[in-house]
C-alpha cells in the first residue's frame, strides 16, 4: 500500500535499505544529491515514471535526467563518446549532466526521455545518493523534487513542504552542499552545448573539451530547462534593491551596508563567496517564502563562475 502522504525516512543503513526496496517497487523516493533534492524513481518503470509527472506537475515534454553510481551502468543506456569520457573522467561524481544518445536496448523508459532520441545521466557525487543508487543496481530518474516552477529543494524539510501531501518518502540526508542543479551539456551531437548553467563551472568544462555554444529558448525549444518561468517563490521577485515594496524582504550578498527599508534580510555571503551564495540561495528563497513575504528583492551577483548559474536561476524566477 502507498502512502497518501509523504513519510521521512533517515539516512541510517535501514533508512536507505528501506528506500532502495521502495524504488523497486515503483514508489518515488526523495533523497539528497550534492546539487538539490531529487524525486527518485526507476528509470525503466514507465508507471513509476509517470506517477513523477503528475507529482511535480510537470509537462511531459520535459526529460529526466537518470542517475547511477558508475560509468559502466550508464554505457548500457547511452552511447557514450570521447568527449563524454573526457568529462565524465574530470567531472564525475559530480554536478555535471551529459545528454547522449540512448542505446538500442536503453533501460531508460521513453517517457523518462520525453521520446527523444537522447537521455540525460549523471553520477552524484552524495554518499547517501551513491549507496541508494549502489543498492538498486538501476538507473533512477530524479528531478529535482518540487512542483514544476517552483524554488528546488535543497533540504528534507523543503521537500515536506513543497510535496507533503503527496504519496512519496523522502530520505534525510541533511542539505545539499551546492545548492543549485547541474550543468546539462548536450553531447548528442558533434559539437557540444550547454543547455542549463549549474554547479558545474562552463570555464572549467571548456578547459577540457574546447569552447561550447550556449543553447538559449530560441535556439532549442527542446531543451526545456531553458523554459522561461522557473525556480520561482510564490512571491514576487525582483532584480533590483532601490525603493523597498511594504512587507519586501531583501536577499543581500557581499560586505556592504545592507539597504534600509526592507521586512527581513538574508545574506547569502557578506564575504562575496559565490559558492557560499549558491549554497544558500535556494534555502533563503524557501525561508522568505514561508515566512510570507509580500516580495522578494535581490542585490548584483557577479555573473562569474557558479554566479552564471545563480544569475540564471534569479532571471527564471523574477519571470512574471
Ligand atoms: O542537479 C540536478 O541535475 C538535479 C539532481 C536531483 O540530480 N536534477 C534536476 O532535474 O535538476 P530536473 O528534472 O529538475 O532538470 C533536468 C534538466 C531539465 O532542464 C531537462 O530539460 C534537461 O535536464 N534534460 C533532460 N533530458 C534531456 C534531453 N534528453 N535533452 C535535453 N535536455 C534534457
Ligand atoms: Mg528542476
Amino acid at each position: 500500500m502507498s502512502a497518501s502522504f509523504a513519510i521521512k525516512l533517515d539516512s541510517s543503513i535501514n533508512g536507505i535499505s528501506k528506500a532502495v526496496e521502495l524504488i523497486l517497487k515503483g514508489e518515488l523516493v526523495a533523497f539528497p544529491t550534492e546539487t538539490v533534492y531529487g524525486l527518485g524513481a526507476m528509470a525503466s518503470n514507465e508507471t513509476a515514471v509517470a506517477k513523477i509527472f503528475k507529482t511535480k506537475n510537470r509537462p511531459d515534454f520535459n526529460p529526466l535526467i537518470s542517475h547511477y553510481s558508475n560509468i559502466d551502468a550508464i554505457k548500457l543506456d547511452v552511447e557514450f563518446n570521447l568527449l563524454a569520457s573526457k568529462l565524465a573522467e574530470k567531472f564525475w561524481p559530480g554536478p555535471l549532466t551529459l545528454v547522449l544518445n540512448k542505446t538500442p536496448n536503453s533501460r531508460i523508459s521513453g517517457l523518462a526521455s520525453a521520446n527523444l532520441s537522447t537521455a540525460a545521466v549523471r553520477i552524484p557525487s552524495h554518499p547517501i545518493a551513491i549507496a541508494l543508487l549502489e543498492q538498486v543496481k538501476l538507473p533512477v530518474v530524479a528531478p529535482s523534487a518540487n512542483p514544476s516552477t517552483r524554488v528546488s529543494p535543497v533540504s528534507a524539510e523543503h521537500v515536506e513542504r513543497l510535496l507533503g501531501d503527496k504519496s512519496i518518502y523522502i530520505l534525510d540526508g541533511g542539505s545539499s552542499q551546492i545548492g543549485l542543479e547541474s550543468t546539462v551539456i548536450d553531447l548528442s551531437t558533434g559539437h557540444p552545448r550547454l543547455l542549463r548553467y549549474g554547479g558545474t563551472n562552463l570555464s572549467a568544462i571548456e578547459s577540457v573539451i574546447g569552447p561550447i555554444e550556449i543553447a538559449n529558448e530560441f535556439s532549442d525549444i527542446r531543451s526545456p530547462g531553458m523554459m522561461l518561468k522557473h525556480y520561482s517563490p510564490l512571491c514576487p521577485l525582483r532584480l533590483d534593491y532601490q525603493n523597498p515594496k511594504p512587507g519586501e524582504a531583501l536577499i543581500a550578498f557581499g560586505p556592504g551596508p545592507i539597504p534600509e527599508g526592507f521586512a527581513a534580510v538574508i545574506n547569502i555571503s557578506p564575504s562575496s563567496n559565490l559558492d557560499e551564495a549558491a549554497s544558500n540561495l535556494f534555502a533563503a528563497l524557501h525561508r522568505l517564502e514561508a515566512q510570507n513575504a509580500s516580495g522578494i528583492a535581490v542585490m548584483p551577483i557577479p555573473t562569474e563562475g557558479i554566479g552564471l548559474a545563480i544569475n540564471d536561476r534569479l532571471i527564471r524566477a523574477a519571470k512574471l
